[in-house]
């Protein structure tokens, strides 16, 4: 139990308790509708994992041995996204508040099997056992995200999905979606179609271009949903904004409209902020982000606006922020918006470590809440070492020991005020979903963990052990994980 990634809040192992699932087993949901994705997931998991049947039936039919999905008043302590799992030789229990606890119970649950239980049916090969004891666990902070960027190069929903289970596996709730940037928009506007068609059409380096229509970004929503993951769309801006003015060159101050981006620099482009056009731009694409977004966010970007007056930046800052309340959404922009006198609500970023947490400061003094993305920490684009092929170095080297070992309670943010963490990765030099892959773990589990556990957990030594466990998780996953050195392997 103890190998449990993020570490859960207490584990009491509990000898000659093991459960079996066998042939026979069934998934007994109580406490309604809110209760079926944990269980629909949890069901779909273990029949391909056990090629058992799995039936799920409601908890005053079962009669066999049963997974016991229960939601009930099981302690305010737990929260909305916390759990407890029992196990004896005759049940296993997952009981919480919400569907989000049992959910992540349920991944508990699948840490807690065989790594075998990760891949296509091995049925009769594999004793499916489960180590008796009680976990009771939540979260410490609300927010574990984890942003990728489609725009530098641009991944499908296929790849989207495939990344989305990896954060389900480790209790992240938010994947961020940066769908807008110099080298590509890629989310289907209805109202003004050249950005997708136009500014969609290339990637860095001239690579292959792609948006998601309407319907894909749906179809992606409704996966991460069901997995309890909300998607926070980013449009970028006032600067990042490369890709639309190629498409509208109408929404440029520049006498030439620009052309279509693949290079990696940063800062150069702005929209132009004194024209009405521009005004209608944002209300629009806010709009049609907004209805297509279920969650409560939408990010705004406001990163690295070099070309845009610091003057207007401020009045952009504040303009932009009211659209996205005004479309009943909550705004988020990277730290650099805490320049600006922001609204109650607004949410920052921080990220840019160069600047020695100024801008989380800044964020912290106006009494918002922070998301802590500091990139010497979160940054999963940069390499792990002199020797990894892909990645950036600007804010890195960042090892698997630099994205677990450290403390969010360090950059000057009250605790009630640091709404969680996020991974970033962003994809200047990553091509394929296994490049994604190689980037993000190991580095995702450590930063899921300083999400998700209590600060009371917190050891590099026994991290590294238990993480060194998870690589058969991986292998069974076919994840092309990165062996890096600073973890010994062998120990797994
Ligand atoms: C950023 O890395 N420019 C947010």
């Amino acid at each position: 139990m103890s190998d449990v990634i993020p570490a859960p809040v207490s584990i009491h192992p509990a000898r000659d308790e093991d459960f079996v699932i066998s042939p026979s087993s069934v998934i007994a949901v109580s406490g309604g509708d809110a209760a079926q994705p944990a269980a629909t997931w949890l069901a779909a998991m273990l029949r391909r994992g056990t090629g058992y049947a799995i039936p799920i039936v409601p908890a005053t039919e079962a009669r066999q041995s049963a997974i016991a999905l229960s939601l009930d008043d099981a302690g305010a302590s737990l929260g909305d996204e916390g759990y407890r799992l029992t196990v004896t030789d005759a049940e296993v229990r997952i009981q919480a508040n919400a569907g989000a606890g049992l959910f992540h119970g349920a991944q508990t649950l699948r840490q807690l099997l065989p790594p075998e239980i990760e891949a296509e049916s091995s049925e009769g090969t594999v004793q499916w056992v489960v180590p008796g004891g009680e976990i009771i666990d939540h979260p410490r902070y609300r927010w574990r995200g984890a942003m990728l960027d489609v725009a530098r190069h641009f991944f499908g929903v296929a790849d989207v999905k495939r990344y989305i289970d990896l954060l389900a596996l480790y209790k992240c709730n938010v994947l961020h979606l940066h769908l807008t940037d110099d080298q590509g928009w890629r989310i289907a506007i209805a109202s003004w179609p050249r950005l997708a068609t136009v500014g969609g059409s290339t990637a860095v380096d001239g690579d292959p271009g792609g948006y998601y229509s309407a319907a894909e970004y749906r179809d992606i929503v409704d996966y991460a949903a069901a997995r309890c993951i909300n998607i926070v769309p980013e449009f970028d801006a006032p600067g990042h904004v490369n890709a639309a003015l190629a498409a509208y060159p109408e929404l440029s101050c520049a006498a030439t409209p620009p052309a279509l981006y693949t290079g990696i620099e940063v800062g150069f482009s702005t929209l132009c902020l004194d024209k009405p056009l521009t005004d209608r731009f944002l209300d629009e694409v806010i709009g049609e982000l907004a209805a297509l977004t279920p969650g409560d966010y939408i990010h705004i970007g406001g990163d690295e606006a070099k070309s845009t007056q610091p003057a207007d930046y401020n009045a952009f800052v504040q303009k932009l922020t009211r659209i996205v309340f005004d479309h009943g959404k909550v705004p988020i922009g990277w730290a650099e918006i805490s320049k600006a006198p922001l609204s109650a609500g607004v949410v920052a970023q921080y990220w840019d470590v160069n600047d020695a947490g100024r801008s989380a400061h800044a964020a912290a003094a106006q009494g918002i809440e922070v998301i802590l993305s500091p990139a010497n920490r979160c940054y999963i684009d940069q390499k792990y070492d002199a020797t990894t092929q892909l990645g950036l170095t600007w804010a890195g080297p960042v090892s698997v020991r630099d994205a677990y070992d450290w403390e969010p309670g360090d950059y000057g943010v009250p605790e009630p005020q640091i709404l969680g963490i996020e991974a970033g990765l962003w994809t200047e030099t990553l091509r394929t979903m296994a490049d994604i892959e190689y980037m993000t773990l190991p580095r995702l589990a450590g930063i899921a963990e300083i999400g998700w556990s209590q600060q009371s957990a917190h050891s590099w030594d026994t991290y590294r052990q238990r993480l060194a466990t998870h690589a058969e998780r991986w292998e069974a996953m076919s994840v092309n994980f990165h062996r890096a050195t600073d973890v010994d392997w062998t120990q797994g």
